[in-house]
């Protein structure tokens, strides 16, 4: 008799960062999503961003038309926050239930985030609100300053803006977003109350070598880049140790192939297709399946305040899982991140 497959079951998981995009983008990647994770936070950065409750309940709308019949989905809306944010457009969207978080992006920091924050004092009166209602503040964790090296900005972010942030309003509950060096490993740890850090399949996975050793992977590159092995190791432990102040958001950021293949390619790694395999098969490796369901299901939520997700899903491991390596869209094709390899595990119900 044929011994029966591992499998592992657990509450059906949320991402807790993503970007979807506008329009045909959007069409050809929310079903990538909807198939595995019940909820995902999604990101505002559309061109223009997503600013004005109104805009994101437009929207959600949109989403919500573009699922595949079936689905079940619910995508939890952000704002950008601007220096011209209304703070009153914000408590309302967060009291009528449009948004669940802010987004912070310095400007510049990264793809379409030329309309952020340069001047904290700026939108203090939004924090103010947000701190108040206790309405989450994503944070993209990088100093933009040119001097900077790119290798250092989150670090330098934590020191120059994060910490001095917190210290000012230690009521505000932030979320330090996609993060990848020990030393945000280090400041999450560290913070008693009112801070949460999502980590990427990407960074569970690879170091710079990966994007830049025997020649230069586009695919691998995003921001904040990925930095050298014991960053990944630390950000790796952090993830596979249940604390309940990491989970995941996959910071999946479809960009078409001739943006990311070219002399100045895009940041960001699409990876909603295998994302929950692939995280299975990190925690796997590292023998710690019985974290997986807390960092893919249950802390995510608990942060947020909101429920976990009701509905179970099933992994089975068994001959390695073929993805496809590319999404179709009708401006061209995507690339699917590559994890470099295989996955064992499926979803089979
Ligand atoms: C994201 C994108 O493409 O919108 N890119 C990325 O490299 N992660 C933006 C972001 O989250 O920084
Ligand atoms: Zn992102």
């Amino acid at each position: 008799m044929a011994a029966t497959a591992p499998t592992i079951t657990l509450r059906r998981p949320d991402d807790w960062h993503l970007h979807f995009r506008d329009g045909n983008m959007m069409k050809a990647v929310v079903g990538e999503t909807a198939r595995h994770f019940a909820r995902a936070i999604v990101m505002p950065n559309l061109v223009p961003p997503v600013v004005r409750g109104a805009d994101a309940a437009a929207y959600a709308e949109r989403i919500r038309a573009a699922l595949p019949e079936g689905a079940r989905f619910t995508p939890l809306m952000t704002l950008y926050l601007t220096e011209e944010t209304d703070p009153a457009d914000v408590r309302a969207a967060a009291e009528a239930g449009i948004i669940t978080a802010v987004k912070l992006y310095p400007a510049g920091a990264t793809t379409n985030s030329a309309s952020g924050v340069r001047d904290f004092k700026k939108v203090r009166p939004v924090l103010e609100v947000m701190e108040q209602i206790g309405l989450p503040l994503c944070i993209h964790g990088e100093v933009t300053d040119k001097d900077v090296d790119i290798f250092d900005r989150e670090a330098v972010f934590i020191d120059r803006t994060l910490d001095p942030l917190r210290r000012e309003m230690p009521g505000l509950r932030v979320i330090m977003e996609h993060i990848t060096t020990r030393d945000a490993v280090d400041y999450v740890r560290a913070a008693e109350r009112n801070l949460g850090a999502t980590i990427t399949v990407q960074h569970l996975i690879i170091n710079r070598n990966h994007i830049l050793a025997g020649g230069i992977r586009p695919h691998y590159y995003c921001l904040p880049v990925a930095k050298r092995e014991e960053h990944r190791v630390a950000v790796r432990g952090a993830a596979v140790s249940g604390d309940a102040r990491f989970f995941f958001g996959s910071d999946s950021a479809p960009h078409l192939d001739h943006a990311k293949e070219s002399a100045c390619g895009c940041a960001g790694c699409f990876s909603a297709t295998n994302a929950v395999s692939a995280v299975t098969e990190v925690f796997d490796q590292d023998g710690a399946l019985d974290k997986l369901e807390a960092f893919l299901s249950l802390n995510g939520p608990a942060y947020y305040r909101l429920p976990a997700n009701e509905e179970r899903i099933t992994l089975e491991k068994g001959e390695p899982v073929a993805y496809p390596a590319k999404i179709p869209t009708p401006e061209g094709e995507l690339t699917v991140f590559d994890p470099g390899f295989p996955l064992h595990w499926r979803v089979v119900g």
